[in-house]
């Protein structure tokens, strides 16, 4: 028999990398991620841990790639290669929530708000009964103030995107993804909307990764402020920022928040730079 036409298309000598999930506390553990866009590489044998019950927020130069990585983990955008696993599970079998940009696009604008927040709760098949129970809890713990029952474009940006993080919640996810959710914000509604996102953290640890452009709002958020190189695209440096909850505006004068931002600032000058 020719040895040749049996053997595998792969080269069984070499072995396939071994997959090291990450320290103990980690939720999701990417191991040699690549993505290729136009034939030019954004990450290249890319390993992270993220933490679990934390907030990690994402910060890098201007198309480093930081909407795409959690687009990747979301499993919005495809991966050329590696592996993404939440507590050792694959995506399929996690509960994720996604909160967009531009709330503007992200609710569906022939329904009313409430049917919005409570789509995710019908798709799951829940019975009205426990939708109800669900939007009667995310009412509370939102203290919403707005009539629910009005489209989204009779709403406030803030209102609209306060129910965006509402229906992200709504089927309690395992981790909630957010891509600079206060951008399309005014100041009052960013400050509002940072302390509701604080407030839901503090009842249910949901793990959540945060895409800001916003320095001091990336830190005051934190557990850990991940920190990325331009492409192709390496962690720079994760720092953990570990002030009590709640966070305050008395935090943002402490001497921990402001080395945390003045560090976070300088590793980022020296990676724009580079
Ligand atoms: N679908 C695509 N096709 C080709 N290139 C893409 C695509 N999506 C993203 N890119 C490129 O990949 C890089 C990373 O994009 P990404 O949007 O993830 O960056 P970002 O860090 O979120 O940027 P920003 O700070 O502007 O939000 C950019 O150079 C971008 O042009
Ligand atoms: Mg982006």
């Amino acid at each position: 028999m020719n040895a040749v036409l049996n053997a595998p298309a792969f080269d069984a000598d070499v072995p396939a990398p071994e997959f090291k999930p990450g320290p103990s506390g980690t939720h999701i553990t990417i191991r040699g991620l690549t993505k290729y866009f136009a034939g030019w590489p954004l990450y290249e044998n890319f390993d992270l841990d993220i933490p679990k019950h934390k907030i990690v927020s994402v910060f890098g130069p201007n198309g480093c790639g930081k909407s795409t990585l959690i687009n990747m983990i979301a499993g919005l955008v495809p991966i050329d290669s590696g592996e993404i696993l939440f507590d050792g599970k694959s995506l399929k079998d996690t509960k994720i929530g996604y909160v967009f940009q531009n709330y503007r696009e992200a609710m569906f604008p022939w329904m009313r708000t409430i049917d919005n927040i409570a789509y995710p709760l019908k798709l799951e098949g829940k019975s009205k009964a426990e939708v109800d129970r669900r939007m009667a809890e995310l009412v509370a713990s939102f203290d919403v103030k707005f009539d629910l029952n009005r489209y989204p474009y009779e709403l406030s940006g803030g209102q609209q995107q306060t129910a965006s993080i509402m229906r992200a919640l709504a089927p309690n996810p395992e981790v909630l993804f957010l891509d600079e959710p206060f951008s399309a914000l005014d100041f009052e509604m960013t400050l509002f909307i940072r302390e509701k996102l604080q407030e839901v953290f503090m009842q249910t640890g949901t793990t959540m990764m945060l895409v800001s452009h916003d320095l001091e709002e990336a830190v005051y958020l934190a557990d850990q402020v991940l920190l990325l190189t331009k492409r192709p695209t390496k962690v720079a440096e994760i720092l953990p920022y570990n002030d009590p909850r709640p966070r305050t505006t008395a935090t943002l004068s402490e001497p921990s928040f402001i080395d945390a931002k003045k560090l976070s600032l300088e590793i980022f000058q020296r990676e724009v730079r580079r």
